[in-house]
């Protein structure tokens, strides 16, 4: 972030003001949750997605995408949620921010059941819940210039800032590292990682609670990624923001996140403290997951002797297999594991697992000792050096984001010194430019009337800190 953004922080006042809001005749869903608190509630979730056929439409089956999920997020914490391409994540993201309608279960956000909110009951949520998308190059509207794309929310909501929509829309692009002066540009003319950056002073107009942020670095270079990620959480220190972050990438949650879950199939198999789920995995996936990520902690090198790599393909979601669904490709499936799925249960203080035979614990299932013959066959064990020797993104990822915060001054100041060009000078080194133009236009109709929240009178602000 620029010194410049770092100033505008600091003259704003903090989220929990809630001047800007009243004067904007905005009222909030409820009393503000306290760090800690229950902010959003999931229980049995589900989003199947019906399958038809013919001329008739009828339906002959079902993507079981999101299969029945249930966690909390508490105020001000991050939760990651992390699996393998097609597990649901994104569904989940949909669900939980109301862009999509769930099959079953219940969405409790500060107290209040939002399961089946109609558009009227949503819009006060609206202001409240956010989305940062994966792809900053068909998130934004081509045809439309940042200004009018980070206004749009306020528009959407007759909401008008103290100073007026334009001020504001600047001091939201400074606060997300961005020059103010940029107003009137599109969005071809920036860098992928400052159409995210983009993307986030989108959603962060509204001052939401909870932003849910969808693969928000996956499609951007090594070294933007770091860039992205540490905003996110200088913003979340600075806000008081509560983030649901889904990533493929073990290594980014983990350096963001104070809890994990581990999806698969369409449920979760493990959620738990960051710290415990990488140094004391206990479900067989995520271990199998951890070991694939190269982790420059030596008080983690010495438990890590082998990488896992799980063979076949992941199920099919519209026929996942019986018992536990992870139990074609475990490596420990037994009987027991093909007839009856486990429950996700509280195994020690502070982690909640799915399995039988869960790692680093006693057999939930003893008597059921007997591998199926699958199961040996599950996964192949590949030597440390192979997984030396693999170390590429993750590892880049983890050590451009816990780099030192004097680099990031310095750059900084670098920055500055170059005045309105320095944003997008530093950032183009990394992401260029893809068109994305139509790709946009269809994300952005598609997508955006839901994700353009409506606005509170009360912008975000930002600021410089480090988790
Ligand atoms: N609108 C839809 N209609 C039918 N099936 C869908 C729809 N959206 C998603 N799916 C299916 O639901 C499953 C979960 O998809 P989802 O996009 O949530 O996965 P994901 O974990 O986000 O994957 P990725 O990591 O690739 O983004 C997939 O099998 C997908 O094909
Ligand atoms: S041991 Fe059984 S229950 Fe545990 S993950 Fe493997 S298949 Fe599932
Ligand atoms: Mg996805």
């Amino acid at each position: 972030m620029s010194e410049n953004a770092k100033d505008e922080a600091v003259a704003i006042p903090a989220q929990s003001d809630g001047t800007q809001s009243e004067a904007a005749g905005t009222a909030t869903l409820a009393e503000d949750a306290a760090p800690g608190e229950v902010l959003l509630k999931v229980t049995g979730l589900q989003k199947h997605f019906p399958i038809k056929k013919g001329l008739l439409q009828r339906q002959v089956g079902a993507v079981r995408a999101v299969d029945g999920i249930d966690f909390e997020v508490k105020a001000g914490e991050t939760l990651g949620v992390v699996g393998e391409s097609g597990c649901g994540k994104s569904t989940m993201g949909r669900l939980i921010t109301r862009l999509l309608e769930p099959t079953a279960g219940k969405v409790e956000f500060q107290g209040k059941d939002i399961t089946h909110l109609g558009v009227g009951g949503m819009r006060p949520l609206r202001r409240d819940v956010q989305m940062i998308f994966q792809d900053p190059y068909s998130s934004l509207n081509p045809r439309h210039t940042i200004g009018t794309i980070i206004s749009a929310p306020f528009h959407l909501q007759g909401v008008e800032p103290e100073g007026g929509v334009k001020k504001e829309v600047q001091r939201l692009l400074s606060v997300v590292g961005l020059n103010p002066e940029h107003y009137n540009r599109y969005p071809h003319e920036f860098s992928g990682g400052q159409r995210q950056r983009i993307g986030i002073a989108r959603a962060l107009a509204l001052n939401p609670k909870l932003v849910v942020a969808d693969e928000p670095v996956s499609a951007l270079d090594v070294s933007i990624q770091a860039q992205v990620v540490n905003l996110l959480d200088d913003l979340q220190q600075e806000l008081g923001l509560t983030y649901v972050i889904i990533a493929h990438d073990l290594s980014v949650v983990r350096h963001v996140s104070d809890r994990i879950a581990v999806m698969y199939l369409g449920k979760i198999m493990e959620l738990a403290d960051r710290d415990l789920i990488y140094k004391t995995p206990m479900h067989p996936y995520t271990k199998a997951l951890m070991s694939a990520v190269p982790i420059p902690d030596p008080s983690r090198k010495s438990a890590k002797s082998e990488r896992i790599l799980l063979k076949g393909d992941v199920p099919s979601p519209i026929a996942p297999p019986s018992g536990c669904r992870f139990h074609t490709r475990c490596w420990k499936a037994t009987q027991i594991c093909t007839t009856t799925e486990p429950p996700l249960k509280e195994l020690r203080p502070g982690q909640q697992v799915a399995c039988h035979h869960p790692e680093n614990f006693e057999d939930q299932a003893p008597q059921d000792v007997v591998l199926l013959s699958d199961a040996k066959e599950a996964a192949e064990l590949v030597s440390e050096k192979a997984l030396a020797d693999s170390a590429a993104t993750s590892a880049a990822v983890a050590a451009e984001v816990e780099s030192d915060e004097a680099d990031e001054a310095e750059a900084e100041r670098t920055k500055d010194a170059g005045a309105a060009e320095d944003t997008e000078a530093t950032e183009d080194t990394g992401s260029g430019d893809k068109p994305g133009a139509e790709a946009a236009e269809v994300a952005e109709s598609a997508d955006g009337a839901d994700e353009e929240p409506p606005a509170k009178g009360k912008p975000g602000k930002p600021g410089k800190s480090g988790k």
